[in-house]
Protein backbone atom coordinates (compact mmCIF):
# COMPACT_ATOMS: atom_id res chain seq x y z
CA UNK A 1 0.00 0.00 0.00
CA UNK A 2 1.96 2.89 -1.27
CA UNK A 3 0.62 6.08 0.15
CA UNK A 4 0.33 3.79 3.28
CA UNK A 5 3.98 3.14 3.43
CA UNK A 6 4.20 6.98 2.74
CA UNK A 7 2.75 8.57 5.72
CA UNK A 8 4.97 5.79 7.88
CA UNK A 9 7.83 7.67 6.01
CA UNK A 10 6.36 11.33 5.93
CA UNK A 11 8.49 13.59 8.45
CA UNK A 12 5.94 15.43 10.33
CA UNK A 13 4.08 11.57 10.84
CA UNK A 14 7.80 10.41 12.44
CA UNK A 15 7.69 13.74 14.23
CA UNK A 16 4.52 13.79 15.81
CA UNK A 17 4.57 9.81 16.98
CA UNK A 18 8.49 10.49 18.30
CA UNK A 19 7.03 13.24 20.70
CA UNK A 20 3.99 11.59 21.56
CA UNK A 21 6.41 8.67 22.54
CA UNK A 22 8.45 10.84 24.42
CA UNK A 23 5.20 12.44 26.35
CA UNK A 24 4.25 9.35 27.10
CA UNK A 25 6.86 7.78 28.38
CA UNK A 26 5.85 7.52 32.33
CA UNK A 27 1.97 8.06 31.22
CA UNK A 28 -0.57 4.93 33.42
CA UNK A 29 -3.33 5.27 30.92
CA UNK A 30 -3.63 3.97 27.54
CA UNK A 31 -0.68 5.11 25.41
CA UNK A 32 -1.36 6.52 21.68
CA UNK A 33 1.94 5.17 19.73
CA UNK A 34 2.39 2.58 16.30
CA UNK A 35 1.03 -0.11 18.33
CA UNK A 36 -2.53 1.43 19.23
CA UNK A 37 -2.38 3.23 15.54
CA UNK A 38 -2.09 -0.49 13.89
CA UNK A 39 -4.51 -2.13 16.19
CA UNK A 40 -7.05 0.61 15.05
CA UNK A 41 -6.10 0.28 11.67
CA UNK A 42 -6.68 -3.77 11.70
CA UNK A 43 -9.69 -3.78 13.44
CA UNK A 44 -11.54 -1.23 11.76
CA UNK A 45 -10.50 -2.84 8.41
CA UNK A 46 -11.89 -6.11 10.04
CA UNK A 47 -15.20 -4.79 11.00
CA UNK A 48 -14.97 -3.19 7.79
CA UNK A 49 -14.98 -7.02 5.66
CA UNK A 50 -17.27 -8.19 8.76
CA UNK A 51 -19.46 -5.64 8.27
CA UNK A 52 -19.69 -5.49 4.23
CA UNK A 53 -19.05 -1.61 4.59
CA UNK A 54 -17.01 -1.30 1.70
CA UNK A 55 -14.69 1.05 2.80
CA UNK A 56 -11.17 1.18 0.50
CA UNK A 57 -8.18 -0.91 2.81
CA UNK A 58 -5.91 2.74 2.19
CA UNK A 59 -8.59 4.62 3.38
CA UNK A 60 -9.00 2.64 6.51
CA UNK A 61 -5.14 2.26 7.12
CA UNK A 62 -4.80 6.22 6.96
CA UNK A 63 -7.39 6.59 9.22
CA UNK A 64 -6.27 4.37 11.90
CA UNK A 65 -2.50 5.53 11.29
CA UNK A 66 -3.49 9.14 11.98
CA UNK A 67 -5.96 9.24 14.00
CA UNK A 68 -4.22 10.24 17.34
CA UNK A 69 -1.34 12.51 15.78
CA UNK A 70 -2.86 15.65 16.92
CA UNK A 71 -1.92 14.10 20.25
CA UNK A 72 1.15 16.14 20.63
CA UNK A 73 -0.24 18.98 20.46
CA UNK A 74 -2.70 18.18 22.85
CA UNK A 75 0.05 17.45 25.02
CA UNK A 76 1.84 20.77 24.66
CA UNK A 77 -0.98 22.96 24.00
CA UNK A 78 -4.02 21.54 26.00
CA UNK A 79 -6.28 21.34 22.33
CA UNK A 80 -8.37 18.62 21.52
CA UNK A 81 -6.39 16.20 19.63
CA UNK A 82 -9.45 15.13 17.56
CA UNK A 83 -9.85 18.94 16.17
CA UNK A 84 -5.69 19.01 16.20
CA UNK A 85 -5.56 15.54 14.23
CA UNK A 86 -7.91 16.52 11.70
CA UNK A 87 -5.92 19.20 10.86
CA UNK A 88 -2.94 17.85 10.62
CA UNK A 89 -3.94 14.92 9.17
CA UNK A 90 -5.22 16.35 6.15
CA UNK A 91 -1.89 17.96 5.13
CA UNK A 92 -0.07 14.46 5.32
CA UNK A 93 -2.97 12.54 3.12
CA UNK A 94 -2.87 15.48 1.00
CA UNK A 95 1.20 14.97 0.47
CA UNK A 96 0.91 10.88 0.24
CA UNK A 97 -1.97 11.81 -3.09
CA UNK A 98 -5.54 11.26 -1.24
CA UNK A 99 -7.74 12.63 -3.19
CA UNK A 100 -9.64 15.83 -1.78
CA UNK A 101 -12.69 13.82 -0.79
CA UNK A 102 -10.80 10.64 0.71
CA UNK A 103 -9.16 13.43 3.20
CA UNK A 104 -12.34 14.98 4.13
CA UNK A 105 -13.94 11.92 4.58
CA UNK A 106 -10.78 10.82 6.55
CA UNK A 107 -10.40 13.76 8.78
CA UNK A 108 -14.04 14.47 9.63
CA UNK A 109 -13.66 10.36 11.02
CA UNK A 110 -10.86 12.06 12.85
CA UNK A 111 -12.34 15.40 14.48
CA UNK A 112 -15.32 13.25 15.85
CA UNK A 113 -13.55 10.09 16.97
CA UNK A 114 -14.35 10.74 20.66
CA UNK A 115 -17.99 9.82 20.96
CA UNK A 116 -20.98 9.11 18.23
CA UNK A 117 -22.64 11.99 17.43
CA UNK A 118 -26.42 11.97 18.51
CA UNK A 119 -28.06 9.64 15.19
CA UNK A 120 -24.36 8.71 14.24
CA UNK A 121 -25.16 6.15 11.23
CA UNK A 122 -23.40 2.78 12.44
CA UNK A 123 -22.10 2.51 8.88
CA UNK A 124 -19.98 5.87 8.87
CA UNK A 125 -16.49 5.82 8.57
CA UNK A 126 -17.00 8.28 11.95
CA UNK A 127 -18.14 5.24 13.96
CA UNK A 128 -16.46 2.68 12.36
CA UNK A 129 -13.20 5.16 13.94
CA UNK A 130 -15.02 4.74 17.27
CA UNK A 131 -15.94 1.56 17.75
CA UNK A 132 -12.08 0.15 16.46
CA UNK A 133 -10.27 2.87 18.91
CA UNK A 134 -12.63 1.36 22.30
CA UNK A 135 -12.29 -2.16 21.06
CA UNK A 136 -8.39 -1.87 20.95
CA UNK A 137 -7.92 -1.17 24.87
CA UNK A 138 -8.02 -3.85 27.00
CA UNK A 139 -9.51 -2.50 30.08
CA UNK A 140 -11.08 -5.41 31.49
CA UNK A 141 -6.84 -6.15 32.37
CA UNK A 142 -6.32 -2.01 32.75
CA UNK A 143 -4.69 -1.54 36.15
CA UNK A 144 -5.74 2.43 35.66
CA UNK A 145 -9.44 1.05 34.85
CA UNK A 146 -10.91 3.18 38.17
CA UNK A 147 -9.36 6.51 37.54
CA UNK A 148 -9.19 6.14 33.31
CA UNK A 149 -11.96 9.42 32.16
CA UNK A 150 -12.93 7.01 29.47
CA UNK A 151 -13.89 4.25 31.43
CA UNK A 152 -15.75 7.06 34.10
CA UNK A 153 -17.35 9.03 30.93
CA UNK A 154 -18.60 5.72 29.52
CA UNK A 155 -20.33 4.72 32.60
CA UNK A 156 -21.90 8.32 33.50
CA UNK A 157 -23.11 8.18 29.38
CA UNK A 158 -24.41 4.74 29.08
CA UNK A 159 -22.27 3.68 26.26
CA UNK A 160 -21.65 0.74 25.00
CA UNK A 161 -19.62 -0.46 22.11
FE1 LIG B 1 -8.05 9.63 20.28
FE1 LIG C 1 -6.99 6.12 19.64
Amino acid sequence: MKRIDDILEHPEFKENIKRINEAEIDRIYCLHGIEHLLDVARISYIINMEENLGYNKEVIYAMGLLHDIGRNLEYQQGVSHHQAGGEIAFEILKDVGFCEEECKMICQAIKNHKEPMDGEDKKSLNYLLFKADKLSRNCFNCKAYDSCYWEVSKKNKGITV
